[in-house]
């Protein structure tokens, strides 16, 4: 017998994640794609009619965290795309997922070579001194840094936690030119025409650099990333952060 497809709405639809993911969802086996909707639609009257059970958040740096909040209480569970949602952000949408049994998940980046560079950075992260970040995007996109590099920060700093090394701290910085430093970290950020994402991590210690880069020409690369995640979100209690559990789940 096949498996019943599950509902999905997309919020953001015409932005270029979202249309996207929509194109996806409508085109794949396991999805139904039962409504788009953008800016100016009134969408949060209309998830719980529209038999969503996932729906899917690409809007505006900043605004994940409130539509996931909306996504919630009308009954249906956020996958989260957007940047800029918090740690703290994310414990509070666990907390009232967990209140109405449901689930969700805020994904920082849906490729699974993303991926790979953060357990990448996990694994060096207690070994070295000092580490940078380069991020290049297209010219369009409006945050800096990207939500990823953000991520890929705050993954470098569990893991030196969790191994009881202390901080990471930058040298030299303190102008423009040395980068914005997070925990530790300098972040880069280049937006320019012709760049898809790219991410380039360097860590060094004393003689020598060890460097990881993970390069993406188009949204193609978050397709594999969203059909698990959604396929997660469509089951799980509670809601998570980034693609962790998805895979473990799925392997
Ligand atoms: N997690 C990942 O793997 C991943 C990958 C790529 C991008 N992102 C993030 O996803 C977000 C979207 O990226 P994008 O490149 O698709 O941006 P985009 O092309 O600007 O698309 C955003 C879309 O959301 C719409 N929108 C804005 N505010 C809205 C609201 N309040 N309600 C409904 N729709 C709204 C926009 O409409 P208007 O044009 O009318 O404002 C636009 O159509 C960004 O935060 C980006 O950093 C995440």
């Amino acid at each position: 017998m096949s498996e019943p497809q599950i509902p999905v709405a997309v919020i953001g639809a015409r932005g270029r994640l979202g249309a996207f993911a929509a194109k996806l969802f409508a085109e794949h086996a396991h999805f139904e794609l039962v409504a788009c909707w953008e800016r100016g639609d009134d969408w949060p009257a209309r998830v719980s009619a529209s038999g969503a059970r996932v729906v899917f958040e690409a809007t505006r740096a900043g605004l994940g965290h409130a539509h996931a909040r909306i996504v919630l209480e009308q009954g249906a569970r956020p996958l989260v795309a957007t940047s800029g949602v918090t740690p703290e952000q994310v414990e509070d949408l666990d907390a009232l997922a967990r209140k109405r049994s449901a689930g969700g998940l805020v994904v920082p980046n849906f490729s699974l070579g993303a991926w790979i560079l953060q357990r990448a950075c996990e694994l060096a992260a207690p070994h070295f001194e000092r580490a940078e970040i380069v991020e290049a995007h297209h010219a369009r996109k409006a945050d800096a840094p990207s939500g990823t590099a953000a991520d890929t920060v705050r993954r470098i700093t569990v893991a030196r936690a969790n191994a009881g090394c202390a901080p990471l701290e930058a040298a030299g910085t303190g102008h423009a030119a040395r980068g914005e430093v997070r925990d530790g970290v300098a972040l880069h950020s280049l937006r320019l025409p012709g760049v898809y994402a790219r991410q380039e991590v360097l860590f060094s210690g004393e003689g020598e650099l060890f460097a990881v880069r993970h390069e993406m020409s188009g949204p193609e690369a978050f397709g594999a990333g969203i059909v698990l995640a959604a396929r997660y979100v469509s089951a799980c209690q509670g809601v998570g952060l980034g693609l962790d559990q998805v895979l473990r789940s799925a392997s």
